[in-house]
């Protein structure tokens, strides 16, 4: 006798019938009924699937550096497969790689950490998942300036904790005045994304002062995500929290990849940097859920992080002349489209409906792809009815064309 035989509930769900099952609960969990999947991924797969279907179609959504992983990151990752460095690794990651990581922070923002503050993560996502997961109790709140980028939200959403929208002025820069109305008892931490995405905002450094010593003098945590630190344009400055002094370093959690700055998007390899006990518990969180991020990858991260950085400086040269050419290009069709300090993200105003309505973004972006075969992110995933981000991560041909294909969109 088959187990599905004796247990009727097995019997009917083995065969597909939709009989009442034996236990109460619908086929998936209340958390992930509630989790609402990546948009910008939804939207490249709507581009992707529309180009099966035979249509050229220019995809503006991820950002993704069209430059290829460079050689000598390549090439270490073959000695270390070569080596056979193949093996499980310490969960929390390599030390040699988590002294790069260290000699980066020294180098780059004037911030010392030891091994002991980093744990290298599956990508900059993981990262700042366990970063959520480590702080937060149900009914904490955690604010997110808005626009964001829709990963924050739905993240502190998944561990039980509140995601509290604080909306941003027009320049979209975060200040430390934009907060106090949405401090309360709950608050555990604030996110701050500078340069941001989606809208390249880059903080002032003196708002970063601001905002950091308003979360010291209010015992929460400044979730300092610098994935696009490297990509900044014109007079714009980066500045890391934690290289603020001591207490910055102990109230700030710095989040990294190395996926945008040395095109590596697809080898997932991203590290945080905490104090001690956070670290530890984010290192037994992973030994328990993923255990150690790809082996090779993580040698590949070293040569990136280690090694010359003037490939970093021809892309981000590249990043700016498109910028340059592109933004011209938007407002030369007439569109409304600040200046973008930092990322590579143009963030554009959606043209007014006819009879001057606001602009809906879902339905403009709707409209790009399925008529201009232009694939864009609007502005609803990130909290934002008015706009749409078009990634300007793409050659320069593919920026040309996507000019000649919004003229008939333009207002
Ligand atoms: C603001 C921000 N943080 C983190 C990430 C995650 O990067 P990773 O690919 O390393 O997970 C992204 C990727 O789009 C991002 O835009």
């Amino acid at each position: 006798m088959t187990p599905s035989m004796a247990n009727p509930a097995l019997a009917s769900a083995s065969t597909g019938a939709t009989g009442t099952l034996a236990t109460p609960h619908a086929v998936l969990s209340r958390r992930l009924q509630g989790l609402a999947p990546s948009p910008t991924i939804s939207w490249s797969a709507r581009a992707k699937a529309l180009a099966r279907q035979g249509a050229n179609v220019l995809d503006l959504t991820l950002g993704e550096p069209d430059f290829d992983t460079f050689p000598h990151v390549k090439a270490a990752a073959e000695k270390a497969i070569r080596d056979g460095k193949t093996k499980y690794t310490p969960a929390g990651g390599v030390p040699e790689l988590k002294q790069a990581v260290c000699d980066k922070f020294s180098r780059e923002n004037n911030v010392e950490y030891r091994p002991e503050e980093i744990v290298v993560c599956v990508g900059g996502k993981q990262a700042l998942y366990n970063v959520m997961l480590a702080l937060c109790d149900p009914g904490d709140e955690v604010l997110v300036p808005v626009p964001t980028w829709p990963t924050f939200a739905e993240q502190i959403a998944f561990v039980g904790a509140v995601p509290v929208h604080v909306p941003l002025a027009p320049d979209h820069r975060l200040r430390a005045s934009d907060l106090e109305g949405h401090l309360t008892p709950r608050t555990r931490a604030v996110i701050l994304n500078s340069p941001s995405n989606p809208t390249g905002a880059v903080m002032r450094p003196e708002d970063v002062r601001r905002v950091t010593e308003l979360a010291i003098s209010r015992g929460i945590y400044v979730v300092s995500d610098e994935t696009y630190e490297h990509f900044l344009y014109g007079e714009a400055q980066h500045l890391t929290p934690a290289a603020l002094g001591p207490q910055a370093k102990a109230w700030t959690i710095e989040v990294n990849t190395v996926s945008k700055t040395y095109a590596m998007t697809g080898w997932r390899i991203g590290y945080l940097a905490a104090r001690p006990e956070i670290v530890s518990a984010v290192d037994g969180l992973m030994s328990q859920t993923t255990s150690n991020a790809c082996s090779i990858a993580q040698w590949a991260a070293i040569a990136a992080l280690s090694g010359p950085q003037d490939s970093v400086r021809e892309m981000v040269g590249a990043f700016a002349q498109r910028r340059q050419r592109f933004i011209d290009g938007l407002h030369a069709l007439g569109f409304d489209c600040a200046w973008p300090d930092g990322a590579f993200y143009a963030y554009v105003r959606v043209p007014q409906a006819e009879g001057g309505g606001a602009g809906d973004s879902t339905a403009f972006a709707t409209r790009l792809m399925e008529e201009g075969h232009m694939a864009t992110v609007p502005g609803s995933a990130f909290f934002d009815e008015g706009s749409l981000r078009i990634s300007y991560a793409a050659s320069q041909a593919v920026l040309d064309e996507a000019l000649e294909r919004l003229r008939p969109f333009a207002p």
